[in-house]
């Protein structure tokens, strides 16, 4: 048996946004050092990734969803949670079991969870076992969601939607910039009393903390706001440019082409365009995206996902018609961290998925906030008004940013002018400010580090 200290049981779900945080906090563990990680994530899952990363002190293994074949027969979302609670606990239980009797590196001393994942809190403390929340959304988002929960949505009923919530020292946020699925209107509703009952643990079990992917300086006033209420540790940001290996893709590659296509681009000057690894754009906003980046006349790298965002095949056709070869790229996925920190790359056109927006803000890229659903259109607003690293692009009423507004902010973060300047400016502060946090002697390091020394 390998003599380590500690042995955490890292658990996610499977979609991108959550593994890669989960993936990036686990290599943090191993390299401060004395820790085994074990990742594990739904049984189908596992089995979707296209490669695991090989890194010593890291093991893979799963736990049921309820769905092992990856069939949700009546793709009812009440059916699914309540699925996943029951299937995961019992299967949790059962690994967790299995580890604490293999040799191989010791039983598990702790567990930390992604959201939707609030009953593995519970698994643990069973075995006697703490743990922790990874939250993988911004600060601002989580504190927000605690705001409605506390203040409007009692028991599972809704008081009426408030027109905007405030956190002291923020400006106020209205409803088209408050996440999604707290919106009547959501088709998402039903993650809410998931997303309540991970409140109540962390409020009510002072051993219980979370563990945030950003740093003190950059969401002071949502840090402050929930520091009153539950134990919160700022880690982030978790990735760093030389993470790539270990990455758990979902979507396949193309190749390394897109790096030597950026390697022949001048500095500074090319956009990457992409939006994730869940959204759904529509064909007629894939069109206006197009014309808006071919307009634009600057190179780009875009990532049309082959499954999921493309739009269909006659809008496929028409983009590969459109942006001509010596404008741009189109790739099915890439290694998006790689690209944000190559020095080609000078503009993100992004959905502002919150690691899309803490990986930016790593690596100094200002961004066109181009936000779908879920935490996007907070952290768009952050973006634009809090670190001014980047605008929001706004959509018309029918719901569709036009290609005249993307080329206007493309104009704006790329171009000449003052505000552009001062956004480039504004995202190499941030990008030192990030950096400094997380190596030796930082805010970040020094809290994960000492988060691990008070564990024993
Ligand atoms: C989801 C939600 O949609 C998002 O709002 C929430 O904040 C996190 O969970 P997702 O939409 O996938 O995430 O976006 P994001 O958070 O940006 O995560 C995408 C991840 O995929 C990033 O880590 C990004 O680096 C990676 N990625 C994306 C690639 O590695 N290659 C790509 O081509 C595109």
């Amino acid at each position: 048996m390998e003599s380590k200290n500690h042995h955490f049981l890292v658990i996610s779900s499977t979609a991108q946004g959550h593994m890669n945080p989960s993936l990036q906090l686990a290599k943090r563990l191993i390299d401060i050092g004395s820790s085994h990680v074990t990742f594990a994530t739904s049984v189908h899952g596992l089995a979707q990734i296209k490669s695991l990363p090989s890194l010593e002190g890291l093991s893979f293994a799963s736990f049921s969803n309820g769905f092992d074949d990856g069939v949700k027969p009546d793709n009812d979302p009440d059916h699914i949670m309540s699925e996943l609670k029951r299937a995961g606990s019992q299967s949790l239980t059962a690994l967790i079991e299995k580890i604490s009797k293999s040799d191989e590196h010791g039983p598990i001393t702790f567990l930390i969870y992604t959201i939707l994942l609030p009953w593995a809190a519970e698994v643990a403390s069973s075995f006697g076992i703490a743990s922790a929340f990874l939250c993988i959304l911004s600060t601002t988002s989580f504190a927000i969601c605690h705001h409605y929960f506390k203040d409007y949505y009692k028991n599972q009923s809704s008081l009426p939607f408030p027109s905007s919530i405030t956190i002291d020292g923020l400006p106020p946020f209205a409803s088209d910039e408050l996440p999604s699925y707290l919106l009547p209107s959501s088709p998402h509703v039903s993650i809410l009393p998931t997303l309540q009952e991970h409140y109540q643990i962390l409020e009510q079990d002072l051993n219980s903390c979370v563990l945030l992917n950003t740093f003190d300086g950059l969401e002071e006033a949502a840090i402050r706001d929930m520091r009153s209420h539950m134990n919160l540790i700022t880690v982030g940001p978790l990735i760093r440019s030389n993470d790539v290996e270990v990455c758990c893709d979902l979507f396949d590659k193309s190749g390394d082409d897109y790096l030597q296509w950026l390697d022949s681009q001048a500095d500074s000057s090319v956009v990457y365009a992409s939006f994730g690894s869940l959204a759904v754009l529509s064909s007629g906003q894939m069109e206006e995206i197009l014309h808006g980046l071919v307009d634009s006349g600057l190179p780009v790298l875009w990532v049309i996902r082959k499954s999921g965002n493309e739009g269909g095949q006659e809008t496929q056709n028409l983009i590969n018609n459109t942006l001509k070869k010596e404008q741009g790229l189109i790739v099915p996925w890439c290694s998006q961290v790689e690209v944000l920190n190559h020095k080609s790359v000078g503009c993100f056109v992004t959905h502002c998925g919150w690691n899309s927006t803490i990986e930016s803000l790593a690596a100094g890229v200002p961004v066109v906030g181009c936000p779908h659903f879920a935490d996007q259109t907070t952290n768009a607003k952050l973006v634009e008004e809090l670190w001014g690293t980047g605008v929001r692009a706004r959509e018309n009423e029918e719901g569709v940013i036009k290609r005249e507004e993307i080329k206007r902010c493309l104009e704006v973060v790329m171009g000449d002018g003052e505000r552009g300047e001062e956004m480039r400016r504004n995202a190499q502060k941030w990008k030192g400010l990030a950096m400094k946090a997380v190596k030796e002697g930082g805010s970040s390091d020094d809290n994960l580090r000492n988060f691990v020394r008070r564990l024993g």
